[in-house]
């Protein structure tokens, strides 16, 4: 099938509720990762690119990559949603070149450091939204700030300084009709979210839900929402790395966002920890092997089985057969109409 667009994979989230994880990519092994775990636990994907992935793949090449992927796997319902665009521009580039989804992050600045004002993230999200719907093509926008900058993203904050305010978040909706919406409830991107185990009280989880009670029909996402799991920390450690002792978002704390509206779960951090950890494992055992194959292959291995398991907790597994794609020229009529009704998960 071909790629499909994200409000469908969501709205079909909403109706079964679940959520549906969106990772990172940025080469062949990481696509192939991905869709080999879709394929093993029967899950439909949103496979994303950031700024720095379109242009260390100059952008084409994972778009084809991304082609081969809906020939070799026609039972997926995939995605290819554009992470954290910064600009208009940017948002516009990747619809002309052919993904399906994409993220107007217009709570920063097109620096992807300094956070905007509401007036700024309304105006830039709204012009992305009518050029996008116009060809069928979901929008997300962001509200309130991540934390974290070390992967060029955030505003270099602790996860706490802007969180989303419910009454901004329903007022930016309804004055940018996104189909999804990214809020800031205290997470972070990259590996340092936390220095001890987050409690129940770390997460801003009771912003989550009023948001999710004023918002019902609109599909939350969750950033920043890798596990950042200490197996994984430990491989890369036991074998020369120098990781210093971190935690991510606990799997349950997701697993709540999910029964109050989370319908897409951002993660790069994890398959990050887990591929180099596999890399780092054969250069160590085996320092005298040199076919890149020998460790890309381990390497490849090893963010399958992490995303496998992410589709089954976040309930996504399952369900790649529940439905047909709708045409992108289908969306963009339904759109016409003033935007299709999103099924509530209530
Ligand atoms: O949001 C951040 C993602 O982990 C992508 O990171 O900009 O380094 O590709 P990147
Ligand atoms: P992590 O760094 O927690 O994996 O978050 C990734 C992300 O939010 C991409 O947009
Ligand atoms: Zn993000």
């Amino acid at each position: 099938m071909p790629l499909v667009s994200m409000r469908q994979l969501l709205d079909e989230a909403a109706k079964g509720g679940y959520g549906v994880g969106a990772f990172n990519v940025n080469n062949m092994e990481q696509i192939q990762a991905i869709m080999e775990a879709a394929r093993e636990t029967k899950s439909p994907v949103i496979v994303q690119a950031s700024r720095g992935a379109r242009s260390y793949s100059q952008d084409r090449f994972l778009y084809h990559l991304m082609l081969a992927a809906t020939e070799l796997y026609p039972e997926i319902p995939t995605v290819l949603h554009l992470d954290h665009g910064n600009s208009v521009d940017t948002c516009k580039s990747a619809i002309a070149m052919g993904f399906t989804s994409v993220m107007m992050d217009g709570s920063l600045m097109p620096d992807g450091k300094t956070p905007s004002t509401f007036e700024y993230n309304v105006k830039t999200t709204r012009e992305v939204v009518e050029m996008a719907h116009a060809k069928g093509i979901t929008v997300e926008g962001e509200i309130g700030c991540l934390g974290g900058i070390e992967d060029g993203h955030g505003a270099g904050l602790d996860g706490l300084s802007h969180l989303t305010d419910p009454d901004q978040a329903v007022e930016f909706v309804r004055q940018t009709g996104v189909d999804a919406l990214a809020i800031a409830i205290g997470t972070s991107h990259g590996a340092y979210k936390f220095t001890k185990k987050p409690t129940g009280e770390t997460l801003k989880m009771d912003r989550l839900i009023e948001i999710h009670r004023r918002l019902p029909r609109t599909h939350l996402v969750m950033h920043g929402s890798s596990s950042v799991p200490k197996d994984l920390q430990d491989i890369i450690n036991q074998y020369g790395g120098k990781l210093k002792p971190t935690w991510g978002v606990p799997i349950e704390e997701i697993q709540l966002g999910i029964k109050n509206g989370v319908r897409k779960i951002n993660v790069d951090t994890d398959n990050r920890l887990a591929i180099t950890g596999a890399i780092r494992k054969v250069f160590a055992e085996k320092p005298e092997e040199f076919d890149p194959r020998s460790y890309l292959k381990p390497a490849r291995d090893a963010m399958k089985k992490v995303v496998a398991v992410r589709m089954t907790q976040f309930g996504q597994a399952g369900h790649a057969g529940d439905y047909a794609p709708i045409p992108l020229a289908d969306m963009a009529r339904r759109y016409e109409g003033r935007g299709m009704p999103v099924v509530s998960s209530e």
